[in-house]
């Protein structure tokens, strides 16, 4: 295909989002918008899998020399198709509901390869994991661990890790070190007596280690650092307790690169190493093995393999403002309205030049601003507009809201496409109707 290079196009180390063909349309994994938009609707999202195994790459690459173990984390994206991709690699993935975990399930990952979270597992999910349908479970609380122990009794052995709330909040470009988290996630360094009692009563849950994820899109290495030392301390402390953490999980919350403008995500190599070294370094202070790290990145693996394709349905200036109301909306990504998530966006269907400050928002019954960027001035109804870096947290997050139909997700790569999850009938939106 006859392709030209747009800088603009050419970031995140050339991976995002796609190139121009010479006709100034764009295309996502070698496939024109105007084809994936022909061919399954809009909206849609494509998931480049060039991308999201150059992504895999990078991981392993970061983790592999100091043995840290990747686990995909799910929530970010899960479709049988996808997972069943994973599948032929050497990671891991992390479920936390029953859904998540039917879906590795038949996508062929094997138990051992599956580890269970969530921070409040209902009875059924204890119970797969009970019935040994995952290799870990990393429990968030006692009274979770006391159900798991009740539930597990006559079972044959069941390996746990606990979820620890080091106290470190990561946001972004900042974190806390300590009493910063006041969320409900985990077990805080000084409420281990009351696990430690009912581990000791429990022979079948077999202690196997820590973990602790502290946010999302972190761009900063030192907060993960900061967050295995604690973590090493904490494991120190339990260790005098006669409980040995084979395992540190460090969670996810790998930094993205959402705007071309906006410099460069996270140094991942430079963080992985300054973890592991400070891992061992912390566990030679205090006298404890040193563990078998792991990680379980979401967001950062699948984000920037996707692109969302809109096609526009309305322009308008409204107080001065210019308005282009395409045919998504919060119910296919409610990323940005939930917590200001930036995607940034490129006319798709050809190019233009001369760009204004434009409010790009969806056409649900709310004020659902996609994004404000710049876009070429001469917008008009059915041109595509593509944004990017949508691979995680959207479709995943996704809903019916206004009764509109789920997008088709689009395996995209080296020019050829394939449906992995169709786009929505109203037959589907109304099944569970009563009397529909
Ligand atoms: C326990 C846990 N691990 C991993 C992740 C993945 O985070 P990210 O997608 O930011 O890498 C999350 C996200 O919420 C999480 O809660």
């Amino acid at each position: 295909m006859n392709v030209k290079d747009d800088p603009l196009l050419h970031w995140h180390e050339g991976l995002a989002p796609g190139q121009r063909r010479r006709d100034g349309e764009l295309t996502v994994g070698g496939v024109s918008a105007g084809e994936l938009a022909e061919t399954y609707g809009t909206p849609l999202l494509a998931i480049d899998f060039d991308v999201l195994d150059a992504a895999i790459a990078e991981f392993r690459a970061a983790c592999e020399p100091h043995g840290v173990e990747i686990a995909y984390a799910g929530k970010a994206l899960l479709l049988v198709a996808l997972a069943r991709h994973l599948v032929a690699t050497p990671l891991s993935v992390d479920v936390c509901s029953i859904g998540e975990l039917v879906t590795a399930e038949r996508a062929g990952f094997p138990a051992e390869r599956i580890a269970l979270h969530g921070c409040g597992k209902t009875g059924e999910e204890l119970a797969a994991a009970v019935a040994g349908r995952v290799g870990t479970t990393i429990v968030d609380n006692a009274d979770e661990l006391r159900r798991l122990a009740d539930a597990a009794a006559g079972a044959r052995p069941l390996p746990v890790v606990l979820r620890i709330n080091t106290g470190i909040e990561a946001h972004t470009h900042a974190f806390v070190r300590t009493g910063g988290d006041k969320t409900k996630f985990g077990i805080s360094p000084d409420g281990l007596d009351e696990p430690a009692r009912i581990l000791r009563s429990a022979p079948n849950l077999q202690f196997a280690g820590l973990h602790s994820h502290i946010g999302s899109q972190i761009y900063e290495g030192a907060a993960f650092v900061e967050n295995a030392r604690a973590l090493v301390r904490v494991a120190a402390g339990l260790d005098r307790l006669g409980f040995v953490s084979e395992r540190l999980i460090v969670g996810g919350g790998f930094g993205v690169q959402m705007d071309p403008g906006d410099g460069a995500g996270l140094n991942l190599k430079a963080t992985i190493a300054g973890i592991a070294s400070a891992v061992a370094e912390e566990a030679w202070a205090t006298g404890v093995r040193v563990p078998r790290l792991g990680i379980e990145p979401g967001r950062a693996l699948i984000a920037h393999a996707g692109t969302s394709v809109y096609r526009v349905v309305a322009v308008k200036r409204q107080f001065g403002r210019p308005f282009v109301v395409v045919d998504g909306s919060i119910a296919d990504n409610p990323r940005p309205a939930l917590y200001g998530a930036y995607h940034h966006p490129i006319l798709a269907s050809r190019e233009s030049p001369a760009t204004q400050q434009t409010v790009l928002c969806g056409r649900s019954c709310e004020n659902d601003e996609i994004v404000v960027a710049p876009l070429p001035t001469d917008v008009q109804p059915d041109d595509l507009i593509a944004i990017c870096t949508t691979g995680a947290y959207t479709y995943s997050m996704s809903s019916n809201y206004n009764r509109f139909v789920r997008p088709a997700v689009v395996a995209v790569q080296s020019g050829r496409h394939r449906p992995i999850a169709k786009r929505e009938t109203i037959d589907d939106v109304l099944r569970n109707d009563c009397d529909a």
